[in-house]
């Protein structure tokens, strides 16, 4: 059985008609992919794109190492970090843990309740620390810099509770993930003697799923880490092909053509399984943060959930502005599917659902979806997933190369995030960071030029 599999067919014009990319069109440009190939590789060899090593590195035993000697036990596990320091870990757990993970946070019956903490919502701060309160907690904090406002706020409440609490314990709490020679994180484990795992350098939080960022939760979980690595070893190895063969070159030759030439830069991924909905968050930030810097030409994506969203945007995507790709993503052999069971209920309506899993509706409706986009013109491919580890590797790996070579052809460095630094400087002032007494007053007076409504008056 495959772990992975890609449908593009309806990407190309001999099944979409006008609105794809004829296989002309990808000859004629096949020699400058190419091109572009060899340049990526060229710059891995230099060592400029350390993301790609990821998988070849010692990480995964480093990261078991840790986590062994933790030896389980604690409950709940606390996951403080944000953007990239967050996004891949909530893909993995929500992806492998279905669905005790979204329904309660338990990672299965007997698992510890994981709490992961990527906002500062005064609420779940609070009910966080209760919960940490009254049990046994492991706190896992992760940031590159260790300078991000929110993280370094999520910690100093854990810290203060964990040296409160376990005055001779705590450090065996505590474990971090940062930047591994400098930053405020660095130097606390430094001087505090905490377990602190290497954020590697050079890679960007939304390159990092496949390091101790990604890792270390999945390991203290019991996820088979040694899987997710191999997964992106497999695609690494299926990449070598030349053109068409070469998946990751195609689709993104595929979507840059399709973007450039047919308008289509609105890109959404749509997992069929509330479990993918990680991933499509995921895929969210790569494509916003590393290709977002154009203001003529850059791709906006979104994530939607089938079918539930079928109710909310497809009306949109069939019938509004013809300037979008889906992405399906799908599960292959489903382990749960319950039958829908026989009713006294016998209306036309539901006779036809009876005796059937309700995995093959969700089958149907996702394939209905695919078609009724395919006719009305709307580029769409469907990635279907073997559920576990290994798949889910593949897709990190085969994704953040493909994001590297899109930043390559839209002509933007697909690393770094300029454009929100600003942002960061002006709540730093708003919270009377010192030295920045000027910005808080550029803003202050930017503010005196507000107009709102007020109910009532
Ligand atoms: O992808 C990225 O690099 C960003 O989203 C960062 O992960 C995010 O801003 C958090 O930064 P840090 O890990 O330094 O706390």
């Amino acid at each position: 059985m495959n772990e992975l599999r890609m449908d593009y067919s309806n990407l190309l014009s001999e099944q979409i008609g006008e609105e794809g990319v004829t296989l002309e069109e990808w000859e004629r440009n096949k020699e400058r992919a190419q091109r572009l190939w060899w340049s990526l590789q060229e710059k891995r060899s230099r060592g400029d794109l350390p993301f790609l090593d990821l998988p070849y590195m010692d990480f995964g035993e480093q990261v078991q190492k840790v986590s062994q000697e933790i030896k389980g036990g604690f409950d709940p596990l606390i996951l403080l970090g944000i953007g990239g320091s967050c996004l891949g870990t909530r893909a993995i757990l929500e992806a492998l843990f279905p669905p005790f993970f979204q329904i309660d946070g338990r990672v299965g019956e007997k698992g510890p309740r994981v709490f992961l903490l990527d906002n500062i919502d005064p609420s779940i701060i609070a009910y966080v620390l209760e919960r940490a309160k009254e049990g046994d907690p492991l706190v896992v904090v992760v940031s590159k810099s260790g300078r991000t406002a929110e993280t370094l706020s999520q910690f100093i409440f854990f810290l203060r509770l964990l040296k409160e609490r376990w005055p001779s314990s705590w450090k065996e709490r505590l474990l971090i993930v940062t930047d591994p020679d400098k930053g405020p994180l660095r130097r606390f484990a430094k001087e505090e003697g905490v377990v602190a795992l290497p954020f590697p350098r050079g890679v960007e939080g939304r390159f990092s799923v496949l390091s101790p960022v990604g890792l270390l939760p999945a390991a203290l979980l019991g996820v088979k880490i040694e899987q997710l690595l191999l997964g992106a070893v497999e695609m690494d190895r299926a990449m070598k092909q030349e053109g068409e063969e070469n998946p990751v070159l195609f689709s993104a030759y595929l979507h840059y053509l399709l973007h450039i030439t047919k308008g289509k830069g609105q890109w959404i991924t749509m997992p069929y399984s509330d479990a993918l909905g990680g991933v499509a968050a995921w895929r969210r930030q790569l494509v916003a943060e590393s290709l977002g810097k154009r203001k003529d030409l850059a791709p906006t994506p979104s994530s939607a959930v089938g079918t539930t969203d079928q109710h909310s945007q497809l009306q949109l995507w069939l019938d509004g502005p013809r300037d979008k790709i889906v992405a399906f993503l799908t599960i292959e052999d489903r382990k749960n599917d319950p039958i829908i069971p026989p009713s006294e209920w016998q209306q036309e309506e539901v006779e036809h659902l009876q005796g059937k899993g309700i995995g093959s509706l969700l089958d149907a409706e996702r394939r209905s979806t695919e078609y009724s986009l395919t006719i009305a013109g709307c580029p769409n491919y469907t990635i279907t997933l073997r559920p576990g580890p290994k798949a889910l590797g593949m897709l990190f790996y085969f994704w953040e190369v493909e994001v590297t070579l899109l930043g390559y052809l839209y002509g933007v460095d697909p690393f770094g995030q300029p454009a929100v630094e600003e942002g960061k400087r002006v709540a730093a002032a708003l919270m009377g960071k010192k030295g920045l007494e000027g910005k808080g007053k550029e803003w202050e007076k930017w503010r005196k030029r507000r107009r709102e409504w007020l109910w009532p008056k």
